[in-house]
């Protein structure tokens, strides 16, 4: 896979005032498989869209599977919605299987914001809703993995404090790709979350 540029340096547009941030419901299943369908390929399927790429997304990101998600006790599912439609949504695993020593047991296991409403903060307002549930659930801190050629995410997470502990292998449909482990310690002082 080839690298995802960061951003340009062009004004930063607003979020929409009518945006709202609320816990996922059955009526948003449908819009959270077809955003992240096109976040994941918008972002990743840089050349054309590969067979696998297209089975990984078909497979993983269906109305099912996040009805699933939304009956699995340990997960949270935040969505940014306005009327108009979704912009974007976080996937928490409060009892994830940690991605090695010490890296914790709560994991962000999806933040996807749509191109169209990137650089508006709505990615930050989803990561300071996922900091306020890992610390309701007694947890001192959070991990998540991002692909190392991801250079917009990446610029984003150390922006949001988060550091680079590690790294990781991705394996999908018969390809792979190289991943960071990232992590937040939120018993530091000087929190934006609050
Ligand atoms: C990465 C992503 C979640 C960021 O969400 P976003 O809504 O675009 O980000 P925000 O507008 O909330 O950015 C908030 C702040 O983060 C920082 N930031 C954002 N992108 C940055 C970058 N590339 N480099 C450095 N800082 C960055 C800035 O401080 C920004 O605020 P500022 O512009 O006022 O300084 C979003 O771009 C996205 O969904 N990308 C595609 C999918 C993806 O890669 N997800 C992560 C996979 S692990």
């Amino acid at each position: 896979m080839r690298k995802v540029s960061p951003r340009s340096d062009t004004p930063k547009p607003s979020l929409p005032p009518n945006a709202e941030l609320r816990d996922a419901t059955s009526a948003d299943l449908d819009a959270l498989a077809a955003l992240s369908i096109e976040v994941w390929l918008d972002t990743y399927a840089l050349d054309g869209i590969p067979d696998n790429h297209a089975r990984h997304v078909l497979r993983t990101y269906s109305p099912q599977a996040f009805a699933g998600v939304l009956q699995d006790p340990d997960k949270r599912l935040i969505v940014c919605r306005t009327d108009a439609g979704l912009l974007g949504y976080l996937q928490l695993d409060l009892e994830a299987k940690p991605v090695q020593p010490g890296s914790g047991t709560v994991e962000i296991e999806t933040l996807y914001v749509r191109r169209h409403h990137q650089g508006m903060g709505v990615g930050c307002k989803l990561l300071e809703a996922a900091c306020r549930l890992v610390r309701q659930a007694g947890q001192p801190k959070f991990f998540l993995t991002v692909y190392e050629g991801n250079e917009k995410a990446i610029g984003f997470y150390k922006a949001q404090g988060l550091i680079e502990e590690g790294r990781w292998t991705f394996d999908f449909e018969g390809g792979s790709a190289p991943n960071l482990i990232m992590t937040r310690d939120l018993s530091d002082a000087g929190l934006k979350t609050d």
